[in-house]
């Protein structure tokens, strides 16, 4: 295992490009199963969970050939519906194979995810309108076990903005025999990327990005080749940074207006920041950091996968600050090491109320979930003295060679061995 020691106290300056997208890359790469024929996919960040996914797909019997960040998905000899357990607990997401295998295959054996770090994250809302598409659902042995003939069109209403329920159902329903409409849909960006995708493929998707998303079912798709999107994460992740450190840095190849929430709520901070085309520079108030509060939401609202990284700047800043956390039931796990390193924090309910503190204090950490990881390496940018993060493992499913771009900025940073 490795990871990553972090010297504080240096501000960041300079340039750092922006990769493609872990949370639009899955579902996309997923998609190429709906077509015979292969895809080329540009510009797919070179992660763990897109390891993940393409060993699941080629288990499936998909062939894959990957060049740098360019990846190649025929499905044409898709033959397996199973995706077991041992392939599915490494990445949850994996789920996402379920409603393109009963399209293409009329069946799938698929397991079920578990719980994570940062909650119980039940499937309950994509079986349900799998059910609804027509499909019998069973759950035996911890494998849910999906089939259908051909599946129809349905009015679909979801209890939540689910993100990869919204992406698993109109995948299926694109193959689905007549009209699908998906209600409080997800709007995330990576929703629209991938509808954009699987238009191209010839399905006929209308008012994605809206919470009303109608599908019309097509007999076949055929393959494409696409761009995957910006990771607007890893984006935010660098934008925070940039205000942490008091630095002054321009994130290139992204795209400004999936981060409006994250770029609103810098402003407040007292962050200087400019957007150009695809960049945004963010400069570190001269004034220090103000405090401001936050409430994740589904998108368009501050995402859930910025609270940990916007809580090390709440840790610093001035007076007092509340974060709200309402997508997960348990996504505070990183406050534990933040108060290590000197975090003035109380969590009360799904609510951590922050109290700022002048500096941080290195120490040894944990890392337990991905974001939770990038905000530890985020609180040793900024903390007196040498802070050691492990487990980072967490860490390289979400990120490409982070601390390559934080060294590449002026940090002291450098990944080890355990
Ligand atoms: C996606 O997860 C992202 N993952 C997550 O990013 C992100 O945090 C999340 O959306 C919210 O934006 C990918 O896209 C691969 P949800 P997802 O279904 O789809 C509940 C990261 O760090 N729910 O929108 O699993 C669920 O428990 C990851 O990159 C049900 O109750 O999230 C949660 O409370 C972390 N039943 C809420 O809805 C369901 O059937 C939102 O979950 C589905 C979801």
């Amino acid at each position: 295992m490795d990871k990553i020691i972090v010297e504080g106290g240096r501000s960041l300056k300079g340039e750092v490009k922006i990769g493609g997208a872990k949370n639009a890359a899955l579902p996309i790469l997923v998609s190429s199963l709906l077509a015979d024929g292969e895809n080329t996919y540009h510009n797919v960040p070179k992660l763990q969970d897109i390891e993940s996914v393409k060993s699941l797909l080629s288990h499936l019997g998909a062939k894959i050939e990957s060049e740098g960040n360019t990846v190649r998905i025929d499905a044409s000899g898709l033959c397996n519906s199973e995706a077991p357990y041992d392939l599915v607990r490494k990445m949850r997401a994996s789920v996402l194979v379920l409603g393109p295998l009963v399209a293409r295959l009329k069946k799938a054996r698929v397991s079920l995810p578990g719980g994570c770090a940062i909650g119980a994250r039940p499937i309950n809302l994509h079986l349900k309108g799998l059910a609804q598409l027509g499909a019998s659902i069973e759950l035996n042995h911890g494998y849910v076990e999906a089939s259908a003939e051909r599946l129809k069109g349905n009015d679909i209403y979801f209890d939540i903005p689910t993100v990869t329920g919204t992406e698993n159902l109109m995948m299926a329903a694109a193959l689905a025999e007549g009209v699908t409409t998906l209600r409080n849909a997800a709007r995330e960006p990576e929703i629209v990327a991938l509808a954009n995708i699987l238009n191209k493929m010839g399905a006929k998707i209308k008012g994605v990005g809206n919470s009303v998303i109608t599908i019309e079912g097509v007999s076949a798709l055929h393959p494409v080749t696409a761009s995957i999107i910006p990771d607007r994460i890893e984006a935010g992740t660098f934008m925070v940074a940039s205000m942490l450190t008091g630095g002054d840095v321009t994130i290139t190849d992204c795209e400004p207006d999936h981060l409006r929430g994250v770029i609103n709520k810098l402003k407040i901070t007292g962050a200087d920041i400019s957007v150009e085309g695809k960049s945004i520079r963010v400069k570190g108030g001269q004034n220090g950091i103000e405090s401001v509060d936050v409430k994740t939401l589904p998108y368009p609202g501050f995402p859930t996968d910025m609270q940990a990284q916007f809580m090390v700047l709440m840790s610093v800043a001035k007076g007092l600050s509340i974060i709200s956390e309402t997508i997960f039931e348990n996504r505070f796990i990183h406050v534990s090491e933040l108060k290590r390193m000197g975090a003035d924090i109380i969590i009360s309910g799904n609510s951590a109320v922050i109290k700022g503190v002048p500096m941080l204090s290195a120490a040894p950490v944990m890392a337990t979930d991905l974001r939770a990881s990038a905000s530890l390496i985020l609180a040793g940018l900024a903390a007196r003295g040498t802070t050691e993060v492990h487990r980072v493992y967490h860490l390289d499913r979400g990120y490409e060679a982070i601390e390559k771009k934080f060294a590449a900025l002026g940090a002291a940073i450098r990944r080890a061995k355990e």
